[in-house]
Parts: C-alpha cells; structure tokens; sequence
C-alpha cells in the first residue's frame, strides 16, 4: 500500500508510514487487521461507533436512501426527512432544548453554537457581549472558534486565539481525587472562578461559557460533584449562556442520551455528532432552547434570521443513518444500558487495576474510563502513546492521551469483553513504565 499521498490528521505520519496500523474491516465491537486478528475496538473508534461497527440496520436505511433522494439543497428547500430527523432528535433532548441546526462534524456543531450565542445577544441589542468562557484541557474541535475557546495548547499554540476568550481552571485532581468511582467528590469550587472572570471581563461583555460536562480528549476528567450545577447557577446569575459540549458525552455514553439530563443540569445549547449517526456517516447537531429560537425567530431583523449554514447541513443520508441509529438506541435500550450492571461491571473492571504500583488513578463514568499511569523523568507524557501501541500488538484498540490510558467501548459490550481489556491492560502496564 502506498503510503505518501495521505497527511493523516492527529497523526505522527513519519512514525505511522514506518510501522502502520491498518483496520481492515469491523464487525459489532470488533476491528479486524490485515491478518484477519481480531482487535476489541474499546474506543468505540473516537467515540463514535457506540451501537457497535457496520449495523446492517443503518447500511440498508442509507441505501434505500441513496436510492429514494440523495441529496437535495436545504437552503431554501426542504425535505421531510430532515424535519422528520429532527422532531425525533429532540425526544431525547432535555425539556425546553427543542429546536437542532445541523452541521457535519463535531467541531461545526461547536463553531455554530459559538455563533447561535452572538447572534442571540445581537438580536436582544446587546451585541456587545462577544467574549467567550472555555476551559483548560477543554476540547471543542479544529476550527478557528474552537480552538480559541479549546484548552489543549498544540491546537492552539501554532494558530492562535482568534476569539476574545478566557479558560476556567480544569477540574483534573488526582491528589483530591484520585481512583473517585463516577464523579470525584472535591472540587465543586472551582467553578467559582468563574464568577471572579466575569467580574474582572464584565459579564456585559460575555455571551457564553462552553465547557464539555465530562472532557474526553484532556484525558477523560469527570465534573467534581455540584461543579456543572455551580457553573449553571452563576450563568444564570450574570445573564450568561451556558454550552454543553456533548460531541463525546451524548447518546448514552454517561447512561443518560445527555450528560445534561444524567446530571440534571440544563444549558442553553447542546452540541452533538459522532454517536449520533453511529458515525456511519457524518452528521452533527446544534440543540437550542426554545428561548434562543424563538428569540431569533421573534426578533430577527433581516429575513433570514441566522446566516449560517453548510451546504451538507441536514443531508438526506446522513439523517437516514441518524434515523437507523435511533431506532437501534431505542430499541436496544442503549441510552441508558451504560448506567446498568454494565457500567458497574466496567467500573469494577478497571479499578481491580488500582493495585498495581504504576498506576496512579483510575476514572470512569458510564462506559467512558481511564487509568492514569505513573511517568518518570524520562518517559513522562508519553505512555499513553506506549499503551495504545502495546495494546494494539495484543488485541486491543486503547487512546494514549499523555500518561493515561483512555477508554470508550461501544455500548454493546459484554463483561466478558471487559475482562478481555481489562487483562490485556494488566499485562502491558509494568513493561510500558519500565
Ligand atoms: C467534545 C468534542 N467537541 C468537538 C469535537 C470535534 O468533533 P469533530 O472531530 O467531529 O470535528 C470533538 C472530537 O473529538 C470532541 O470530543
């Protein structure tokens, strides 16, 4: 196979093309290598494939699809597939969150929700309020809104912050916290920084503060209890809105369809995609509550009252997929499977790994979990990238972010499974930290 002509993303390419990975096919939980092996996919390939790979049930929606309308302009026109997709969608979506604009990817759902949020104070008159709240080790995609409001430094450090942002301190304690079962008890102060930022920018000047309820790609870091209800509290207090970043966390991946709804806490917006569709085929969402809508709706000056959109916004396809997906979660009762026996058993799992000297917490909440390892002088920051190749060579598809080992299996998975992963990672560990 020749290997020079494609710039993978988020990849080292000089280190994939001398020692590729390759995944040949995949079936239920499972991804198969060029020799046929099997590897246990425990990441639910990005967080994605949550009803397990290649559902039959969402290849012969999107081919009777193709077949029926493949792609229509929805600018100006519409189709009833996507009215239809959407009044579904928003069943699962917490009360008063009841309107979806779509997009096709994680990272459009965060760049439109960023411009949902100007938009709501311009047409209320107070377009002054343009600054935004993220947070540090926050992940909300590539684009340019994104990353400004994203906490993760190389995403950022090579192309700057182009909107006015401040970041709240994360909530990563493993001295408080560590080996916390569901959410870690210390912390809930820490979102009081943020009404000491709204002070010092001015609430007046800030239209929303975006944070991921449980944030994935800086390491898997669980809200400390009462912080999200905090946050929400103090939003409320200083006329701020509030964004839940839910590209990871949606569709049942916390035992709930949203983190919002399994934490009781609501906010203004809600972005989704990857489980959405099963990431069959790309397709996110922006959630808006009936205040912003109808707002917009209400008071809009010009015509079109949101100038905003991708021509793939709502594609046909990519809503029959939604649409097979939703059935499956429905009927297969995997919203809420991950707060079942099967979160406690993948709980159970991965802390029998607390014994070991090397490791130095253990995390985990519904079916999302990861086991931080201890780094030395030499090796500190990169073991993560040590386990997914180790894991990888026995079987098993794990993410390396910094020291931790970082895990989302599809909802499906069995606890024989689990203990399949659990065991691959106990004998990996100790050579990984030699
Ligand atoms: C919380 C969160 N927001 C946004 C994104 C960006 O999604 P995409 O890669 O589909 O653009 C991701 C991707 O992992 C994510 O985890």
């Amino acid at each position: 196979m020749k290997m020079d002509a494609f710039w993978m993303p988020f990849t080292g390419n000089r280190a994939f093309k001398s020692a590729p990975r390759i995944v040949k096919r995949a079936e239920g939980i499972m991804l198969y290598k060029e020799d046929d092996s099997e590897v246990i996919d425990a990441t639910a390939g990005l967080w994605c494939s949550n009803l397990g790979h290649c559902r039959k049930e969402i290849a012969d929606a999107v081919n009777a699809q193709l077949g029926r309308l493949d792609f229509s302009s929805i600018f100006n026109f519409g189709h009833e597939i996507g009215f239809d997709y959407a009044e579904r969608l928003i069943s699962h979506t917490p009360k008063g969150i009841d309107h979806v604009f779509f997009g096709n990817s994680g990272s459009e759902a965060v760049e439109t929700a960023l411009k949902l949020a100007l938009q709501y104070w311009n047409v209320k008159g107070q377009g002054q309020k343009q600054r935004f709240i993220g947070r540090q080790k926050g992940y909300h995609g590539v684009n340019f809104g994104g990353i400004s409001v994203g906490g993760l430094t190389p995403n950022f450090s090579t192309f700057g912050q182009w909107l006015m942002v401040d970041h709240l301190p994360h909530t990563l304690d493993i001295e408080r916290n560590a080996f916390s079962r569901g959410l870690p008890e210390f912390g809930a102060e820490l979102a009081d920084s943020l009404e000491q930022m709204l002070q010092f920018h001015d609430a007046e000047t800030v239209a929303a503060v975006i944070v991921e309820p449980v944030a994935g790609a800086g390491g898997v870091i669980m809200p400390p209890i009462g912080y999200l209800k905090r946050l929400r509290e103090i939003c409320d207090d200083h006329n701020v809105l509030l964004i839940f970043d839910e590209v990871i966390t949606g569709w049942g991946r916390v035992g709930s369809a949203f983190a919002a709804t399994e934490f009781d806490v609501i906010p203004d917006m809600i972005t989704s995609a990857k489980g959405i569709t099963n990431a069959a085929v790309p397709l996110s969402a922006t959630f808006v509550s009936s205040e912003i809508y109808n707002t917009c709706m209400d008071q809009a000056k010009s015509s079109v009252e949101f100038y905003h959109g991708y021509t793939y916004s709502c594609h046909p396809v990519a809503c029959a997929a939604g649409m097979a997906a939703l059935d499956i979660y429905e009927k297969e009762g995997l919203l809420t499977r991950a707060s079942g026996e099967i979160g406690t058993y993948w709980e159970n799992a991965l802390h029998s790994l607390a014994a070991m000297p090397e490791v130095i917490d253990v995390r985990n909440y519904g079916l999302m979990g990861a086991v931080e390892l201890r780094g030395s002088a030499t090796n500190k920051g990169q073991l993560g990238g040590k386990a997914l190749q180790a894991a990888w060579e026995k079987g098993v598809m794990v993410r390396g972010i910094g020291d931790a080992i970082c895990m989302s299996p599809p909802l499906t998975i069995v606890p024989d499974q689990i203990d399949t992963i659990v065991n691959v990672l106990g004998e990996i560990i100790p050579g990984l930290c030699e």
